[in-house]
């Protein structure tokens, strides 16, 4: 980093260190490990993850800071301080919240995301604005640690939040990185196809969830990648499964069955349809006739054609001829 980036780089650093120390030592911590610990985050994790807490206080940043020779504008700059409206002088963005620092592709820390001890506390997730070296976009939470991981094993699951990232890490799945809660970018795409051509998605079994699922699923197919989509009981999101039912569950119930693609986009098609409604069955019909008809893969075609023939007793040709009108009506 140019010196101006790389004092934001220190300072990130510095204040993570005393973050992380507030956490693992001290009594003013003690009410967010307690929380940490219960909701099954472990020792190892919290460490690894260089997990911190920010004291309920508006100038600890500023104090700490100053005194190691950093000014208050650069530190306004780097997103730790707000500058104040009606007086003079600066406080502490981050305050009374866990910190979970966010780090560069090289493992520098360059920003935070602070989550509320206190569930009235609003919004639940704060983070680093846009500076000069964070850019939420073009980030994936935990891409730095998981990189070697995705590499050797031949693929990234790729998570909502990135709670769910340090859940699974705990439970042996060490391949995952998430985004910073928006929607999947090119450049995301771009930094994993750099590692794999495999990704699972592993997105919360919500509405939401699904469609999030669908549109980056389609952005990744789109770029050449290999698409699976892991697929959880309905209002669980990873992490909230791997704290009830155990690595093992997690790693061959959920990431070993993981749909291909086609599959997803057919539950994906399925999902909220009463099949006991004439027009909506039908609208499923036409949706995965559709889907199939843009296979290129002939095999894959007739398999999945085969299953929905089977399921709804109507002859493999009807369902065949109405796959080529479909392409017909592209061209
Ligand atoms: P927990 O409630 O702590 O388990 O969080 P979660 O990981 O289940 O978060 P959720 O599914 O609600 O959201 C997924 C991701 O969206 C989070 O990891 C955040 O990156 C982001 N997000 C969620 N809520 C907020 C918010 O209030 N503000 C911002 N900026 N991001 C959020
Ligand atoms: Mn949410
Ligand atoms: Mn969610
Ligand atoms: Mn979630
Ligand atoms: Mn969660």
């Amino acid at each position: 980093y140019p010196a101006e980036q790389q004092k934001m780089v220190d300072a990130h650093e510095l204040i993570g260190k005393l973050y992380h120390h507030l956490l693992i030592n001290t009594k003013e911590g003690a009410d967010a490990l307690e929380y940490l610990l219960s909701r099954g985050f472990t020792e190892e994790g919290i460490r690894k993850f260089k997990i911190g807490y920010s004291l309920p206080e508006w100038d600890m940043a500023v104090k700490y800071l100053k005194q190691r020779g950093f000014q208050e504008e650069e530190l306004e700059k780097a997103g730790l301080l707000i500058k104040r409206e009606s007086s003079d002088g600066f406080f502490d963005r981050f305050r009374n919240r866990i910190m979970f620092p966010l780090f560069d592709s090289h493992g520098k820390m360059i920003a935070f995301s602070a989550r509320a001890v206190n569930p009235e506390d609003s919004p639940k997730y704060l983070n680093t604005p846009e500076t000069a070296v964070f850019n939420k976009s073009s980030l994936l939470y935990n891409y730095h640690q998981a990189r070697s991981e995705i590499r050797r094993q031949g693929f990234a699951v790729l998570f909502e939040g990135f709670a769910d990232v340090i859940s699974a890490d705990q439970a042996d799945v060490k391949n995952g990185v998430a985004v910073m809660g928006t929607s999947l970018t090119q450049d995301h795409v771009q930094l994993l196809k750099r590692l794999t051509d495999t990704i699972i998605l592993c997105f919360d079994s919500d509405q939401a969830g699904l469609e999030a699922s669908n549109r980056a699923g389609a952005m990744l197919a789109e770029q050449g990648l290999e698409v699976k989509a892991a697929l959880l009981p309905q209002g669980m999101d990873p992490d909230d499964y791997i704290q009830k039912y155990g690595s093992g569950k997690f790693q061959k119930d959920i990431i070993g069955n993981a749909l291909a693609w086609t599959a997803f986009k057919l539950h994906y098609y399925r999902t909220g349809k009463n099949m006991q409604n004439e027009g909506e069955k039908l609208k499923f019909i036409e949706e995965a006739m559709f889907e199939l008809s843009q296979l290129s893969n002939p095999i894959e075609r007739e398999l999945y054609t085969r299953q929905i023939a089977e399921e709804f007793s109507i002859s493999l040709e009807v369902l065949e001829k109405q796959q080529k009108q479909l392409v017909q009506v592209q061209e």
